[in-house]
């Protein structure tokens, strides 16, 4: 079965949504280690209680961007990992790491890329954006890891509607139950070999 890590800097819901597939016998992919940054995230416990191995490894705890990407590196070497998924993972990964694992990252972003997506577009601030602006569709976008922020192929994107009497948290939730109902089919298939990269345009069955 594939290795595949999930970083995660938060409440963990699709790292548990990935957990519950898995469980179901629906995700045929190891989920061999969580990474997070901080110590303090809820997705630690949701590994524990999974006997998921959990390493904490923060930019802040190196002096040097390069030491960063070895422990990272070594990490990886240790667990044997193949694929990573980021499930709410707050930090930007060493582009050595990405060039090493180049479209074999993956992310979740809940919106509709390119809008609403970037540096400092995360959590509330995406939905907040999204009424703003006034858009009637949002949804999710699952996509490769590049050097730039939410920027990689697009593996998968599925819309919601947005509601006239939406509020940012109402339209979370609703892109939070896509989130949990697609992640695990998008893990599932690039670790299992059944999509196909080329350039920008990723192609394959979800
Ligand atoms: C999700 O909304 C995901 O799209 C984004 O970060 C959030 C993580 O939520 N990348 P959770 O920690 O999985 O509950």
């Amino acid at each position: 079965m594939a290795r595949c890590a999930i970083f995660a800097s938060g409440g963990g819901s699709n790292f548990q949504s990935l957990i519950d597939k898995k469980k179901e016998g629906k995700l045929t992919v190891d989920l061999s280690v969580l990474i997070v940054n901080n110590s303090g995230a809820g997705a630690v416990k949701r590994a524990e209680d999974n006997d998921i191995p959990v390493l904490h490894c923060a930019p802040s705890h190196f002096e040097t961007e390069a030491a960063y990407t070895r422990q990272l590196d070594e990490h990886l070497k240790k667990f044997d990992v193949e694929y990573i998924a980021l499930a709410g993972y707050m930090k930007k990964l060493p582009s050595e790491i990405v060039a090493r694992f180049r479209n074999r990252i993956m992310n979740i972003h809940p919106g509709l890329l390119p809008a609403f997506g970037g540096k400092g577009m995360y959590g509330s601030r995406v939905h907040k954006a999204v009424l703003e602006f006034g858009a009637k569709i949002s949804g999710i976008t699952i996509h490769f890891v590049d050097e730039e922020y939410d920027h990689g192929p697009v593996i998968f994107q599925d819309t919601v509607p947005v509601k006239d009497d939406d509020t940012p948290d109402t339209l979370a939730a609703r892109v939070l139950k896509l989130e949990h109902a697609s992640y695990w089919k998008v893990v599932d298939a690039v670790c299992n070999k059944r999509v196909k990269v080329e350039g920008r345009r990723v192609f394959g069955t979800i």
